[in-house]
């Protein structure tokens, strides 16, 4: 498994120490019972927006299960950037450098157009009243509700930014071959807790993976982790046809859930029981030796569907939470979700 450097630290009460901190400060970096969202916002003054989005979350799964995942992760990489506030969605212009081109969402994140086609359904309704981010978290809401995930009531009322930040975005999203220490750290600093990273991760269960991100797992320790049986050497083989170790073929691509790839269930847990993850981010929630907390966890989740759909919905509402407080004084509901009001 790739470790990253804090792995290797034989002080593990200074990572436990650093843990701590990290935790108790990031308590007050972002409110996750932020006062400005509420579920019943647009009740008034755009009734029909939850009906809309769903519309065509429809249509755009229906026509490709995969935008569900391209939505959801959408969703997360805005979260994870300044609070959930469509800062993700700016594309680049002479006076704003975008985070498309960060490094974990370049030729990576998807879904945009899906967006903007929402985006366009409300404004003709209701226009200048509905945000992009709230477009985006109730979208990755029925993304996960139709195929075949769990339920959950999204509080809204977010603004959009008027910036974004490429750094954030290179430096607050988790990569693949981040250590899990390191992963935990980024959720914590964002107010979610190991729990909630554990259950988050589940969202893998659905989308796919490029053969740059898995690279390192496959011809790393996928091996050592999983059982060696016929099935999972068939597997292995097929993944390194797909992807292979002298190079080439970045962007090819794999399901991480090889089971039920289009079907949000908990069947990513148990395949981390079986050692055959696709990322070794992945894997590391159950094989890391630093992961007692996350094994217990997705050893639970492969075992209970429903405490796993009830901590997934849980969490979401977490993230969804995430909220940029500078937004909620010098934000705006944008015209366009790809650029700020003129
Ligand atoms: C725990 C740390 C995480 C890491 C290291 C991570 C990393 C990745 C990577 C490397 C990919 C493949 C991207 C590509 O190859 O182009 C991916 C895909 C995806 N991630 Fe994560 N992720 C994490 C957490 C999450 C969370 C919290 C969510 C949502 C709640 C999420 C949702 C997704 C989805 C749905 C896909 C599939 C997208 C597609 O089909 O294009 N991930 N993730």
């Amino acid at each position: 498994m790739a470790l990253s450097p804090l792995f290797h630290s034989n002080l593990p009460s200074l990572q436990f120490v650093l843990l701590v901190s990290i935790f108790i400060f990031s308590g007050s970096l972002y409110a996750s019972d932020d006062p400005h969202l509420s579920l019943d916002y647009y009740a008034s003054i755009c009734p029909t927006v939850f009906d809309i989005i769903r519309k065509e979350m429809e249509c755009e799964v229906l026509s490709d299960p995969r935008n569900a995942a391209l939505v959801v992760r959408l969703h997360f990489h805005d979260c994870f950037v300044q609070g959930c506030d469509g800062s993700v969605l700016l594309d680049d212009t002479i006076t704003l450098q975008g985070e498309k081109k960060a490094s974990p969402n370049i030729n990576s994140l998807k879904g945009f157009r899906i967006i903007d086609k929402i985006k366009n359904k409300v404004e003709s309704e209701c226009p200048g009243i509905v945000s992009c981010a709230d477009i985006l978290t109730i979208a990755a809401r029925d993304a996960v509700i139709l195929v075949g995930g769990p339920y959950w009531d999204v509080p809204v009322g977010r603004k959009d930014s008027k910036t974004a930040s490429f750094e954030l975005a290179s430096a607050n999203i988790p990569t693949a071959d981040e250590g899990l220490v390191s992963i935990i750290s980024k959720f914590l600093y964002q107010g979610l807790s190991v729990t909630d990273t554990a259950a988050l991760s589940g969202a893998h269960t659905i989308g796919m993976a490029r053969c740059a991100n898995f690279r390192a797992r496959i011809s790393g320790d996928f091996e050592t982790t999983s059982d060696k049986g016929p099935m999972s050497e068939t597997y292995l083989s097929n993944l390194k046809s797909i992807c292979p170790a002298a190079g080439g073929g970045d962007n090819n691509v794999s399901a991480m859930d090889n089971i039920t790839p289009n079907l949000f269930d908990n069947s990513y847990y148990q395949i981390l029981l079986r050692g055959e993850g696709l990322l070794n981010s992945d894997q590391e929630l159950y094989s890391s030796i630093l992961g007692i907390q996350t094994k217990q966890l997705v050893v639970k989740y492969a075992h209970d569907p429903i405490s796993f759909f009830q901590q997934f919905s849980d969490s979401m509402v977490k993230l969804g939470n995430i909220t940029n407080p500078d937004s909620f004084t010098n934000g705006e509901v944008r015209k366009n979700c790809r650029f700020v009001n003129t």
